[in-house]
């Protein structure tokens, strides 16, 4: 029996030594080791070994049992040392390499401007609102006093979905949407989407963005309107822009006016980006007429508001020096980056 554990001791020490992954190794343990290994087949049979024979027997069968034991946790700790080292050889990070580059996009001019605007009414105390592109004739005409068969309706041709449902032409529905809702005092802007039928070229587009104002109070004036007007364009285009307001029509406002600015370029000089005039045409406005305050529940007789309409690609073009429209919605990035 000595010479069976013995033969145990050295069969397991060569084969111990030769497992090279943790798998292996476990095996063999439960070959030697386990209820039905080798060794425990040994120790079984001691029974039948004489008094005087079992304890040498018994301690060597230990001291194998041991030398095995330690072999296995020797192995194990090798083992892992080296799949360990393996791991962090394999994962092992370049620091100083170069970093995959993100490809991150910008601002689209058109928005840049759009922020620009809305931060510079918000710090007036402006609040922004917003209406549906698709819009009922009755907000878009019916309501800004402009009734079916007016001329009016005829510079602002749209695309129809029903007679009665449009795209809108102009954010000046807003106004009315607002008016509904709100009592004064009111004072916001919308910024959005406008269309009309018109034909590409390098001032028109059938897609374009207007920015409305609407101011309703008791006791507001012309006055106010310039005023705040006058504080918008020097924000927006220096302190030294002068604005000059001149006479005009729109059916919902009463007195109305086209408002200019002095040319940002040459301060009035004259030159190419205001085509020798000293003065840019920015915006329409005027104030609120009666008929659309009353048609929104306020009484003209106790409250009197003014309105304002800017084309944001407008001030995109003039402020950028671009000089034809198309260029905004053509996504090449050679001309986007430039902004
Ligand atoms: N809605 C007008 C347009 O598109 C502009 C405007 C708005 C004029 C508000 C006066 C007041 O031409």
């Amino acid at each position: 029996m000595k010479e069976l554990l013995l033969a145990i001791r050295q069969k397991a020490e060569a084969e111990l030594a030769a497992t090279c992954d943790e798998a292996t190794l476990e095996e063999a343990r439960v070959r030697y080791l386990g209820k039905k290994g080798e060794l425990t087949a040994v120790l079984r049979g001691m029974g039948k070994l004489t008094p005087e024979e079992r304890p040498a027997v018994g301690q060597l069968a230990n001291e194998v049992r041991e030398t095995i034991e330690g072999l296995i946790a020797e192995r194990k700790a090798a083992l892992q040392a080296v799949a360990l080292e393996k791991k962090l050889k394999e994962e092992k990070i370049d620091v100083t390499a170069p970093g995959k580059k993100i490809a991150v996009g910008e601002r689209h001019p058109l928005a840049k401007v759009e922020e620009e605007l809305c931060t510079i009414f918000t710090s007036m105390g402006f609040d922004i609102v917003e209406g549906p592109e698709v819009e009922y004739d009755h907000y878009n005409f019916e309501k800004l006093n402009i009734p079916k068969d007016h001329p009016a309706r005829d510079t602002q041709d749209t695309f129809y979905i029903t007679e009665n449902i449009l795209l809108r032409s102009q954010t000046s529905p807003v106004q009315v949407r607002t008016m509904e809702v709100q009592k004064p005092p009111i004072r916001i802007i919308s910024p959005g989407r406008v269309y009309r039928s018109d034909a590409v070229d390098a001032t028109h587009s059938p897609v374009f963005h207007q920015l409305e104002g609407l101011v309703v109070d008791k006791g507001i004036t012309m006055g106010d309107l310039k005023g705040m007007l006058e504080y918008f364009a020097k924000q927006l285009f220096g302190a030294d822009t002068k604005l000059r307001l001149r006479p005009h029509h729109f059916p919902f406002t009463e007195p109305s006016a086209e408002v200019d600015v002095s040319c940002f370029v040459c301060g009035g000089k004259g030159c190419r980006v205001c085509k020798g005039e000293g003065w840019i045409e920015i915006l329409g406005a005027g104030m609120v007429h009666p008929n659309v305050l009353r048609g929104c529940g306020i009484d003209p007789e106790v409250y009197s508001g003014f309105a304002f309409g800017l084309g944001i690609e407008r001030i995109v073009m003039r402020k950028y020096n671009i000089d034809d429209m198309r260029l905004l919605y053509e996504n090449d990035l050679r001309f986007l980056k430039q902004f």
